[in-house]
Protein backbone atom coordinates (compact mmCIF):
# COMPACT_ATOMS: atom_id res chain seq x y z
CA UNK A 1 0.00 0.00 0.00
CA UNK A 2 2.81 2.31 1.16
CA UNK A 3 4.59 1.72 -2.23
CA UNK A 4 1.53 2.01 -4.38
CA UNK A 5 1.19 5.60 -2.17
CA UNK A 6 5.14 6.38 -3.26
CA UNK A 7 4.75 5.14 -6.65
CA UNK A 8 1.88 7.42 -7.41
CA UNK A 9 3.42 10.32 -5.73
CA UNK A 10 6.72 9.71 -8.26
CA UNK A 11 4.49 9.37 -11.39
CA UNK A 12 2.44 12.92 -10.98
CA UNK A 13 5.86 14.73 -10.33
CA UNK A 14 7.73 12.77 -13.09
CA UNK A 15 4.03 14.02 -15.28
CA UNK A 16 4.60 17.39 -14.39
CA UNK A 17 7.98 18.13 -14.84
CA UNK A 18 7.23 16.66 -18.15
CA UNK A 19 4.81 19.13 -18.33
CA UNK A 20 6.79 21.96 -16.91
CA UNK A 21 7.94 23.12 -21.33
CA UNK A 22 4.44 22.65 -22.13
CA UNK A 23 1.43 25.14 -20.33
CA UNK A 24 -1.11 24.23 -23.27
CA UNK A 25 -0.62 20.52 -21.94
CA UNK A 26 -0.02 21.38 -18.15
CA UNK A 27 -3.11 23.12 -17.14
CA UNK A 28 -5.43 20.10 -18.26
CA UNK A 29 -3.67 17.66 -16.70
CA UNK A 30 -3.79 20.06 -13.43
CA UNK A 31 -6.91 20.29 -14.28
CA UNK A 32 -7.92 16.07 -13.97
CA UNK A 33 -5.97 16.59 -10.98
CA UNK A 34 -8.48 19.02 -9.58
CA UNK A 35 -11.52 17.08 -10.57
CA UNK A 36 -9.82 13.94 -9.32
CA UNK A 37 -10.07 15.78 -5.94
CA UNK A 38 -13.22 16.68 -6.17
CA UNK A 39 -14.25 13.51 -6.81
CA UNK A 40 -12.29 10.36 -7.14
CA UNK A 41 -12.82 7.83 -10.38
CA UNK A 42 -11.42 5.04 -8.21
CA UNK A 43 -14.40 4.76 -6.24
CA UNK A 44 -17.11 3.21 -8.82
CA UNK A 45 -20.59 3.60 -7.95
CA UNK A 46 -24.05 1.69 -8.49
CA UNK A 47 -25.89 4.63 -9.88
CA UNK A 48 -28.89 4.64 -11.93
CA UNK A 49 -26.40 5.70 -15.06
CA UNK A 50 -23.47 3.31 -14.20
CA UNK A 51 -26.33 -0.03 -13.69
CA UNK A 52 -27.93 1.70 -17.45
CA UNK A 53 -25.34 1.78 -19.54
CA UNK A 54 -23.00 -1.58 -18.09
CA UNK A 55 -26.67 -3.20 -18.95
CA UNK A 56 -26.60 -1.73 -22.46
CA UNK A 57 -22.96 -3.05 -22.88
CA UNK A 58 -23.52 -5.92 -21.30
CA UNK A 59 -20.73 -5.80 -18.84
CA UNK A 60 -20.31 -6.72 -15.14
CA UNK A 61 -19.46 -4.05 -12.19
CA UNK A 62 -16.06 -5.29 -11.90
CA UNK A 63 -15.24 -4.49 -15.36
CA UNK A 64 -15.53 -0.48 -14.34
CA UNK A 65 -12.34 -0.95 -11.72
CA UNK A 66 -10.59 2.12 -12.63
CA UNK A 67 -6.79 2.42 -13.04
CA UNK A 68 -4.63 5.43 -14.88
CA UNK A 69 -1.47 5.21 -16.86
CA UNK A 70 1.19 7.50 -15.54
CA UNK A 71 1.70 10.42 -18.34
CA UNK A 72 5.39 8.98 -18.77
CA UNK A 73 4.43 5.73 -19.11
CA UNK A 74 2.58 6.11 -22.35
CA UNK A 75 4.50 8.51 -23.70
CA UNK A 76 7.46 5.74 -23.82
CA UNK A 77 4.93 3.50 -24.93
CA UNK A 78 3.59 5.37 -27.36
CA UNK A 79 6.80 6.10 -28.77
CA UNK A 80 7.79 2.54 -28.75
CA UNK A 81 4.74 2.00 -31.42
CA UNK A 82 5.62 4.82 -33.24
CA UNK A 83 3.08 7.29 -32.47
CA UNK A 84 4.09 11.22 -33.46
CA UNK A 85 2.93 13.37 -36.11
CA UNK A 86 0.39 12.68 -38.25
CA UNK A 87 -0.59 9.69 -35.87
CA UNK A 88 -4.48 9.00 -34.65
CA UNK A 89 -4.62 7.38 -31.43
CA UNK A 90 -7.59 6.09 -30.19
CA UNK A 91 -7.95 4.94 -26.07
CA UNK A 92 -10.81 2.39 -25.82
CA UNK A 93 -11.49 2.84 -22.00
CA UNK A 94 -10.12 6.23 -21.66
CA UNK A 95 -11.12 6.66 -18.09
CA UNK A 96 -10.51 10.38 -17.36
CA UNK A 97 -8.59 10.78 -20.45
CA UNK A 98 -4.74 11.44 -19.11
CA UNK A 99 -3.61 9.16 -21.87
CA UNK A 100 -4.45 11.61 -24.52
CA UNK A 101 -1.98 14.09 -23.19
CA UNK A 102 0.57 11.78 -23.80
CA UNK A 103 -0.53 11.49 -27.45
CA UNK A 104 -0.71 14.72 -27.87
CA UNK A 105 2.85 15.70 -26.19
CA UNK A 106 3.76 13.39 -28.68
CA UNK A 107 1.73 15.46 -31.68
CA UNK A 108 -0.56 13.09 -32.70
CA UNK A 109 -4.58 13.65 -32.62
CA UNK A 110 -5.83 11.84 -29.64
CA UNK A 111 -9.67 10.36 -29.16
CA UNK A 112 -10.91 8.68 -26.01
CA UNK A 113 -13.91 6.55 -25.62
CA UNK A 114 -15.31 6.15 -22.05
CA UNK A 115 -18.46 3.90 -20.97
CA UNK A 116 -19.03 5.98 -17.84
CA UNK A 117 -20.84 9.75 -18.77
CA UNK A 118 -19.44 10.71 -15.26
CA UNK A 119 -16.03 10.15 -16.24
CA UNK A 120 -16.24 12.40 -19.07
CA UNK A 121 -18.89 15.20 -17.86
CA UNK A 122 -16.16 16.14 -15.64
CA UNK A 123 -12.87 16.37 -17.86
CA UNK A 124 -14.08 17.52 -21.43
CA UNK A 125 -13.89 20.61 -21.42
CA UNK A 126 -10.26 20.14 -20.13
CA UNK A 127 -9.17 18.14 -22.14
CA UNK A 128 -10.53 19.90 -25.60
CA UNK A 129 -8.20 22.52 -24.51
CA UNK A 130 -5.30 19.96 -25.20
CA UNK A 131 -6.80 19.34 -28.56
CA UNK A 132 -7.61 16.00 -27.16
CA UNK A 133 -11.24 14.91 -27.68
CA UNK A 134 -12.93 12.50 -24.79
CA UNK A 135 -16.78 11.34 -25.72
CA UNK A 136 -19.21 8.59 -24.01
CA UNK A 137 -19.50 5.34 -25.93
CA UNK A 138 -19.18 1.51 -25.86
CA UNK A 139 -15.79 0.95 -26.83
CA UNK A 140 -16.83 -2.62 -28.27
CA UNK A 141 -19.47 -0.87 -30.66
CA UNK A 142 -16.65 1.90 -31.80
CA UNK A 143 -16.04 3.27 -35.44
CA UNK A 144 -12.26 2.17 -35.55
CA UNK A 145 -11.58 2.93 -38.92
CA UNK A 146 -9.84 6.07 -38.79
CA UNK A 147 -7.20 5.41 -35.74
CA UNK A 148 -3.34 4.68 -36.61
CA UNK A 149 -2.80 3.39 -32.86
CA UNK A 150 -5.20 1.79 -30.52
CA UNK A 151 -4.40 2.31 -26.73
CA UNK A 152 -6.52 0.25 -24.37
CA UNK A 153 -5.74 -0.35 -20.81
CA UNK A 154 -8.46 -3.36 -20.49
CA UNK A 155 -6.79 -5.67 -17.60
CA UNK A 156 -9.89 -5.21 -15.32
CA UNK A 157 -12.36 -6.93 -18.83
CA UNK A 158 -13.81 -9.83 -18.62
CA UNK A 159 -12.82 -12.32 -21.46
CA UNK A 160 -16.15 -12.38 -23.53
CA UNK A 161 -15.52 -8.22 -23.51
CA UNK A 162 -11.90 -8.72 -24.35
CA UNK A 163 -13.33 -11.06 -27.20
CA UNK A 164 -15.90 -8.69 -28.76
CA UNK A 165 -13.33 -5.68 -28.75
CA UNK A 166 -10.98 -7.71 -30.47
CA UNK A 167 -13.80 -8.26 -32.73
CA UNK A 168 -13.87 -4.92 -33.55
CA UNK A 169 -10.17 -4.44 -33.67
CA UNK A 170 -10.95 -6.67 -36.57
CA UNK A 171 -12.25 -3.07 -38.51
CA UNK A 172 -9.03 -1.23 -38.12
CA UNK A 173 -7.17 -0.70 -41.13
CA UNK A 174 -4.01 -3.26 -41.90
CA UNK A 175 -1.48 -1.54 -40.37
CA UNK A 176 -3.11 -0.04 -37.60
CA UNK A 177 -0.41 -0.61 -34.29
CA UNK A 178 -2.55 -2.24 -30.69
CA UNK A 179 -0.77 -1.02 -27.78
CA UNK A 180 -2.22 -3.34 -25.04
CA UNK A 181 -1.60 -3.58 -20.80
CA UNK A 182 -1.17 -6.53 -18.82
CA UNK A 183 -2.52 -8.45 -21.46
CA UNK A 184 -1.62 -9.34 -25.35
CA UNK A 185 -3.74 -9.37 -27.96
CA UNK A 186 -4.75 -13.38 -28.09
CA UNK A 187 -6.06 -13.76 -31.84
CA UNK A 188 -5.01 -14.53 -35.21
CA UNK A 189 -4.00 -11.75 -37.40
CA UNK A 190 -2.33 -9.15 -34.91
CA UNK A 191 1.25 -9.67 -35.06
CA UNK A 192 2.90 -9.21 -31.84
CA UNK A 193 5.65 -6.65 -32.02
CA UNK A 194 7.77 -6.28 -28.98
CA UNK A 195 6.58 -6.22 -24.79
CA UNK A 196 8.08 -3.78 -22.31
CA UNK A 197 8.23 -4.16 -19.05
CA UNK A 198 6.53 -0.55 -17.75
CA UNK A 199 5.70 1.62 -14.31
CA UNK A 200 2.10 1.92 -13.60
CA UNK A 201 0.57 3.44 -10.14
CA UNK A 202 0.13 -0.89 -8.73
CA UNK A 203 3.78 -1.51 -9.71
CA UNK A 204 5.26 -3.01 -13.12
CA UNK A 205 3.38 -4.44 -15.61
CA UNK A 206 3.68 -5.63 -19.75
CA UNK A 207 2.64 -3.49 -22.13
CA UNK A 208 2.35 -5.18 -25.41
CA UNK A 209 2.88 -3.56 -29.14
CA UNK A 210 0.91 -5.69 -31.96
CA UNK A 211 0.59 -4.55 -35.54
CA UNK A 212 -2.96 -5.71 -37.35
CA UNK A 213 -1.80 -7.62 -39.88
CA UNK A 214 -4.96 -9.95 -41.67
CA UNK A 215 -3.91 -13.17 -43.01
CA UNK A 216 -0.45 -12.98 -41.76
CA UNK A 217 -0.17 -14.03 -38.06
C1 LIG B 1 -8.32 0.85 -16.09
S1 LIG B 1 -9.24 2.28 -16.63
C2 LIG B 1 -8.06 2.92 -17.82
C3 LIG B 1 -8.09 4.43 -18.00
C4 LIG B 1 -7.10 4.96 -19.04
N1 LIG B 1 -7.21 4.26 -20.30
C5 LIG B 1 -5.67 4.86 -18.57
O1 LIG B 1 -5.01 3.86 -18.87
O2 LIG B 1 -5.20 5.77 -17.90
C6 LIG B 1 -10.45 1.44 -17.69
C7 LIG B 1 -11.65 2.29 -18.09
O3 LIG B 1 -12.39 1.56 -19.07
C8 LIG B 1 -13.75 1.89 -18.94
N2 LIG B 1 -14.56 0.87 -19.65
C9 LIG B 1 -14.89 -0.38 -19.27
N3 LIG B 1 -15.62 -0.97 -20.23
C10 LIG B 1 -15.76 -0.09 -21.25
C11 LIG B 1 -16.41 -0.12 -22.52
N4 LIG B 1 -17.10 -1.20 -22.94
N5 LIG B 1 -16.34 0.97 -23.31
C12 LIG B 1 -15.67 2.08 -22.90
N6 LIG B 1 -15.04 2.17 -21.70
C13 LIG B 1 -15.07 1.10 -20.89
C14 LIG B 1 -13.95 1.92 -17.42
O4 LIG B 1 -15.10 2.67 -17.06
C15 LIG B 1 -12.63 2.59 -16.97
O5 LIG B 1 -12.80 3.98 -16.87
Amino acid sequence: MVSVLLIGIFTRLTDVVLLLGRPRLLRPYLGLWREEFRHTPYRARRTFEVIRALKASGQRFRELIYGETPLLTAILAFQRAGVGHGSRLVDLGAGRGRVLLAARWLGAEARGIELIADHVTRVEPLLARAGARLQVGDATQEDLENPTHVFTNWLALEPATKARLIERFRTCRPGTRFITVTRPIEAKDFVRLSRHWMLFTWGIESVWIHEYQPGQG
